[in-house]
């Protein structure tokens, strides 16, 4: 619709100037006066006169009646003048030549603007810390800083996707002792994180009783910080072995990052960072420890060395902000996590504010809020904690059952119930605003009804199906006609692909896209219940119906890749 907007905006101003001399309106102010109206039956966008009231000192109902009087535009079939309201309907020649038309010209670019290129954005996503769980809490981080990725990249930008692991700290001491004293490498081998994440638990529970534990915890740490050969090569293998394990549910998303990294490599960067903070006087020792004041802020003060000189978690993210303004020179850097660090970031992206760093406004965090999940047990081997792989294995094992029973002979089952499964998980989540507090329904995030990612997906089938059937003749051989308010409503909702994305990007919010695909889906299957596509008797109906359910599989295509949605050509 922004093609739209945008000419009738010009037309408007042309118009009002005309009825009103010289009055002091621009085609941007007009522009921000659009509204949506509430249902189509009052136009496709209305322009309120309320505001112009004052300047033309008119009656808003007048306003209205005067211009509708007069307002011509190509691409409007009727204005209507409505308690103050200019009601403005869109053409069909429009949603012909700007919607279908491009879409089939601009293909998987339609809905981008390219407003990105020439921009680099970087993403900090996903992650996880080693040899901890991968659990339900980093669904949020991984999906969202993917799809934020994907958004940018669909704008144009040089996008850099990194896995900041948390693979330092002296969570490594505490494993290493463990490992020293009740591992088992072929059983770790075997069972990897999981493996790993059952001897922390166990060392936990042994330092309650025996602080010894704890002491040496520490003196490995030491050691592996002065690149102890044995303790390297433990850490080493520790990473890997979680890593591979991230991998496969990566490979189940579709993610792959352009970096892995992680805490660790920006052990010796810091030192040069905590000098800058030295030399511009922000340092104060607090009980031995380094921090820096923010009570001028009204935040507690941000910790940068311990007492015992070791850095902390802001102190390196500090040193991986400057690490990356060097190395890819962003204009944005995206932090996805849970809102619970919300501090975190507002803290050190303080201090480098106060470090003088003239690039600290290109620093963006992005919170969401907690999963629960209900009515599901899922098992796992670390209690309370509910693992990622668990929650996306139980939904394609539901979602073979459902096959089973549905449509047991279709070909590459395994691979379409884990696109399904995986997805309904994806869908359910990202269609909630990102900061609200989401509990997990499994059986509703599976439905076929409703706005769920199986819907979706089913769509999406439906339309390749379609197509199928339709084979290749050629459909281009007439022009297309608008014969329905099915295929107008179709186009129009097609038309507002751009204008998603751009909120969607603004708001760093997948859910608008998450929602626009349920808005695609229902126009469609509304155009598709309604309408005959391949049977339609006239040929030029048939032509025209074919290429609009085309353009539809395009920008459902495009809309799916944006959050991680696999486009299934059959369910
Ligand atoms: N590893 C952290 C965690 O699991 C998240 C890291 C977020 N990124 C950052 N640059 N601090 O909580």
């Amino acid at each position: 619709m922004n093609n739209f907007k945008n000419t009738v905006a010009s037309d408007l101003l042309s118009c009002i100037s005309g009825l009103a001399g010289d009055i002091t309106l621009t085609k941007d102010d007009i522009l921000g006066m659009f509204e949506y109206p509430p249902d189509s039956s009052l136009g496709d966008i209305a322009f309120p006169c309320f505001k112009l009231s004052r300047i033309l000192r008119k009656a808003p109902p007048v306003i209205a009646q005067e211009i509708s009087a007069s307002f011509k535009s190509e691409l409007v079939s009727k204005v209507e003048a409505v308690n103050g309201y200019l009601n403005i309907f869109v053409s069909n020649d429009y949603l012909i030549k700007n919607v279908l038309l491009r879409i089939e010209e601009e293909g998987e670019q339609y809905g981008s603007d390219g407003s990105g290129k020439g921009k680099v954005a970087v993403f900090d996503y996903s992650s996880p810390n080693v040899a901890k769980p991968f659990h339900i809490g980093h669904l949020g981080t991984t999906i969202i800083g993917h799809s934020l990725k994907m958004l940018h990249k669909f704008q144009g930008y040089d996008c850099v996707g990194i896995n900041y692991l948390g693979d330092w700290g002296t969570q490594f001491g505490k494993l290493i002792v463990a490992y020293n004293l009740w591992g088992d490498k072929a059983k770790i081998e075997e069972g990897g994180v999981d493996e790993l994440v059952a001897l922390y638990v166990k060392f936990h529970e042994e330092a309650e009783n025996d602080d010894s534990l704890n002491q040496r915890a520490r003196e490995e740490f030491t050691k592996l910080e002065h690149h102890d050969e044995t303790n390297i090569g433990l850490w080493k293998w520790f990473v890997e072995l979680s890593l591979a394990e991230y991998q496969k549910t990566y490979k189940q998303l579709g993610i792959e990052f352009d970096s892995y990294k992680g805490e660790s490599f920006y052990t010796d960067k810091m030192p040069a960072q905590i000098q800058v903070l030295r030399d511009k006087n922000l340092l104060k020792i607090d009980d031995g420890a380094s921090i820096v004041d923010l009570s001028e802020y009204n935040m507690p003060p941000c910790l940068i060395l311990k007492r015992d000189g070791s850095t902390l978690y802001p102190t390196r993210d500090i040193a991986a902000a400057v690490y990356r303004k060097q190395t890819y020179n962003f204009d944005k850097c995206i932090y996805v996590t849970s809102a619970g660090q919300s501090l975190h970031f507002a803290q050190w992206f303080k201090v480098v504010e106060l470090m003088g760093y003239d690039w600290h406004d290109k620093l963006v965090h992005v919170p969401y809020g907690t999963v629960s999940i209900n009515n599901e047990k899922l098992a796992t081997r670390t209690g309370n904690v509910i693992l990622l792989k668990d929650l996306f294995a139980t939904a394609i094992e539901k979602v073979n059952e459902i096959m089973n029973e549905k449509n047991p002979n279709l070909p590459n089952r395994a691979e379409i119930a884990e696109a399904v499964g995986v997805g309904s998980v994806i869908f359910y989540y990202l269609y909630n605003n990102r900061i609200k507090d989401i509990n997990f329904v499994m059986s509703d995030a599976l439905s076929f009804e409703g706005n769920t990612g199986p819907y979706a997906q089913y769509t999406y089938a439906r339309t390749f199906g379609i197509l199928e059937k339709a084979g290749d003749l050629n459909y281009n051989a007439t022009e297309p006609v608008i014969t329905s308010s099915e295929e107008a409503e179709l186009l129009k909702v097609l038309s507002k692909f751009n204008e998603a994305v751009k909120s969607a990007i603004k708001e760093y919010e997948p859910s608008v896209i998450t929602r626009y695909i349920i808005d695609v889906c229902s126009a469609f299957n509304k155009f598709y219940h309604n309408c005959q596509i391949v049977s339609a008797e006239d040929e030029i109906v048939r032509n025209t119906r074919v290429r609009l359910t085309a353009a539809t599989k395009t920008v459902l295509g495009s809309a799916f890749e944006l959050i991680c949605l696999k486009k299934t050509e059959k369910i």
